[in-house]
């Protein structure tokens, strides 16, 4: 039973029932229609209250049934939505906590809807790539208006139930409850259990003044907005028929761009990335039920260019932090580095002067480790040498409370060695965050090999709070992330030795989507930090062959932008990557003193090349256990990467593209004499999938 059904009175009173969010799933569906045959046929009930138990009236459809036959199962939603309308008895809808999407149409199809404070309304199904599919187009406008409806259905935003009854004109909510939502309802209900005719939505007008050309405007804004996203066009167009069409053609248009939508490579990747999200904060051996510690106050050690970034977190959480030091210097720097961050906020508009004020009245700072002990985590964010670690951690096992959590942000040091420099390994773990670590979605949870469960939990849950995606990685070099990126670096590498120009692969990696190319990246990033990397690895796999460029591309001293000259030249206190002549001829001189003569290469092959490496490193991660799942890959590159949206991370590409064809791409680098062929032979599990014909997922 996904829909509780009692009378409640002359009224009956159907809760739909299917946690957690009462998708509208099959069962649902036919249990609420279910519900109002039951009231049609009881001649003692004389109304319909439908309501959400739990914690939502509905969150919509149920996403996990798109695509199979089970979402257009009857009663499908435009079906169960047409018989509440057809209701003869009046259906009042009692609003709270979470209405959207399919949710929020069904609302719309009942003859009265209550609504309590603060619940969240919104047509998100643009962020799935799709458009409002049961009706959505054509009710919202009618009881909303046009400009408000089309503004929630492009953009997909919840808004608060209080903001759109202020609406002047809506005829969204008839009443907001401040009281028992269900009990006022009931006796709304029983009140016009004989008003007739029964209001309906589809009834009503969508106006606007001037129609033409506010949709002409608005097609130009939104189009602008969404390169490379079909969805928020078709949501605009569908809305448009709700003024220029008659209620059961607008129907039909919108059924028609529901369905076009519905198998867009987007709106596969959008949904692909809405479950990636969540299957993310899961961890196959630590339960939901982790018993987590309780954060309440945070400390981090170092306060540059991370320390900084990662304490801003915690303060828009409202969590108390202090920053440790060495010097007096470096705390006044990291402090006014904050603040500059948030006064640049507040100039914006971003920021209420009030709320900046109380940010940072929960910072402090100290010298002395004396006043950190009694935080409940501490994140170490100092250089990055093994020494300098150990002397932290050392300190820190000495001074904090037992049961604090006691975490590093090192991207590249081993957590395993870090954790036994304290005599509680169990409490170590590692917080990846990436920079600007006040702007990057991503964390990488790093997991220790004593790392212990209810750490992970908290750290699972905390990284909710301060609004991060985590990622739980193993322990490796480079985790999940950078251990990948290296291959896509060799392989950028290895074009330019081949006849690119940084410039080309760029350009390439850009127009398929990533936010930037390899090498304008490098030169934001800085160019020595991948040089350092690499004379690591000299050092660590003599064998492992990288192209001589970018260390040439160093020992020129063009670290990248903050030598205003890399792989680009710049021009004074400007970000415009200009292509250097320069650079050219290093380029053109290394492939001579190589003998190469350069030869043109296509977009695609640079794309494939660069992509196909990350997807070859990251089933090797998942084979060694690094990373949990193939869609965690995804995450960690679409929130940390610059991985364009709409192709769903790396894994999820290479299973668009069929994992059969990525083998046989990478078939034949392998037998390119200037890469790496050892590199290109299929991971073990790439190679199982591809060859029985699966996916990654
Ligand atoms: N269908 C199926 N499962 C859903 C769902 C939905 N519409 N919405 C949420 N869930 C699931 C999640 O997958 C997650 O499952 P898990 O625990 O197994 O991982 C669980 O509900 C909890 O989700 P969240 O972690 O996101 O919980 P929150 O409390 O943070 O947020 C929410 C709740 C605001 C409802 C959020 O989940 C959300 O935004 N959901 C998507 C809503 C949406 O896009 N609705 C439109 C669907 S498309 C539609 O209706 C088409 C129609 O027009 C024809
Ligand atoms: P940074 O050089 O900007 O800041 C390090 C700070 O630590 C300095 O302010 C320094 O005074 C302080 N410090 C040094 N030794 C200390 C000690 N013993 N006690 C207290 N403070 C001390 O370095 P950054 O970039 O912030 O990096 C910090 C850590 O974060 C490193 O482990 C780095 O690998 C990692 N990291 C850096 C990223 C980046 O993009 N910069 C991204 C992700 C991780």
């Amino acid at each position: 039973m996904t829909a509780i059904y009692e009378v409640r009175g002359n009224v009956a009173v159907i809760s739909l029932s299917n946690p957690p969010v009462n998708g509208l799933g099959y069962e649902t569906r036919k249990a609420a229609a279910a519900g109002i045959a039951q009231a049609e046929n009881d001649a003692a009930v004389k109304a319909v209250v439908i309501t959400g138990a739990g914690k939502a009236f509905s969150g919509g459809a149920d996403i996990k049934e798109f695509g199979s036959p089970l979402a257009l199962a009857e009663p499908n939603l435009l079906s169960l939505i047409g018989v509440v309308e057809a209701c003869s008895k009046p259906v009042v809808a009692a609003i709270h906590s979470v209405c959207m999407g399919g949710g929020l149409e069904l609302a719309l199809g009942c003859h009265y809807r209550l609504v309590s404070p603060g619940a969240k309304i919104a047509l998100p199904e643009v962020k799935l790539g799709l458009l409002p599919g049961a009706g959505g187009t054509q009710r919202l406008p009618r009881a909303l208006g046009v400009e408000p409806a089309l503004n929630m259905i492009v953009s997909g935003e919840p808004v608060n139930a209080e903001l759109l009854a202020q609406v002047p004109g809506q005829k969204l909510f008839d009443r907001v409850v401040t009281g028992n939502l269900l009990e006022e309802a009931i006796a709304f209900a029983a009140e016009v259990a004989d008003k007739r005719p029964l209001p309906r939505v589809r009834d009503l007008k969508a106006r606007h003044a001037n129609p033409e050309a506010f949709f002409q405007f608005a097609r130009n804004t939104v189009g602008a907005m969404s390169k490379n996203f079909p969805a928020p066009l078709r949501c605009l167009e569908a809305v448009a028929a709700s003024v220029n069409m008659k209620f059961e053609d607008g129907i039909r248009a919108e059924r028609e761009g529901f369905a076009a939508l519905m198998v867009t490579p987007e709106s596969k990747a959008l949904r692909h990335a809405f479950f990636a999200e969540r299957a993310a904060s899961k961890i196959a051996d630590v339960p939901d039920s982790t018993p987590a510690r309780n954060i309440a106050k945070v400390a981090v050690i170092g306060a540059g260019t991370m320390g900084g970034g990662i304490s801003m977190n915690f303060l828009n959480a409202g969590i108390p932090v202090t920053i440790l030091e060495t010097k007096q210097e470096a705390l006044d720097r990291g402090v006014a580095t904050i603040k500059k961050n948030y006064e640049a906020q507040v100039k914006k508009g971003k920021l209420k002067q009030d709320k900046y004020e109380q940010r940072m009245a929960l910072l402090s700072t100290t010298l002395s480790y004396a006043e950190i002990g009694d935080a409940d985590l501490v994140i170490e964010a100092v250089f990055e040498e093994i020494g300098v670690k150990e002397a932290v951690f050392k300190q820190l096992d000495a001074v904090m409370k037992p049961g604090a959590i006691l975490a590093s942000n090192t991207s590249t040091l081993d957590v395993n060695k870090i954790a036994n420099f304290t005599k509680r390994p169990q409490d170590v773990v590692g917080m990846h965050f990436f920079s600007p670590a006040n702007v990057m979605k991503l964390l990488e949870v790093v997991r220790g090999a004593a790392t212990a469960k209810d750490v992970l939990a908290t750290v699972m849950q905390l990284a909710k709070k301060i609004r991060k995606t985590a990622v739980v990685s193993g322990v490796c070099d480079g985790f999940i992330g950078n251990r990948m990126i290296e291959q896509y670096s060799r392989q950028a590498g290895f074009l330019l030795d081949e006849g690119c120009s940084p410039a080309q692969v760029d350009r390439a990696a850009e127009k398929f989507g990533f936010a930037m190319g390899p090498f304008r990246m490098g030169d934001l990033a800085g160019n020595d930090i991948g040089w350092a990397i690499r004379k690591r690895r000299y050092q660590e796999k003599p064998g492992l062959r990288y192209s001589k460029s970018a260390d040439l591309l160093c020992a020129m001293g063009r670290y990248g932008q903050k030598t205003g000259a890399g792989w680009y030249d710049y021009a004074p206190g400007k970000r415009d990557a200009m292509p250097s002549e320069v650079v050219g001829q290093m380029l053109d001189k290394h492939r001579a003193a190589l003998g190469i003569t350069p030869r043109q290469i296509s977009d695609e092959e640079i794309v494939h090349r660069l992509v196909f490496s990350l997807v070859n490193e990251a089933a090797h991660l998942l084979e060694e256990g690094i990373a949990q799942r193939a869609s965690d890959v995804d995450m960690v590159y679409l929130t940390g990467y610059g991985f364009p949206l709409w192709r769903g991370g790396p894994m999820c590409y290479a299973d668009t593209l069929g994992l059969f064809n990525v083998v046989q791409a990478m078939k034949r680098f392998a037998k390119n004499p200037l890469d790496d062929a050892a590199f290109w032979q299929p991971a073990p599990l790439l190679a199982r999938l591809a060859a029985e014909g699966k996916s990654f997922s």
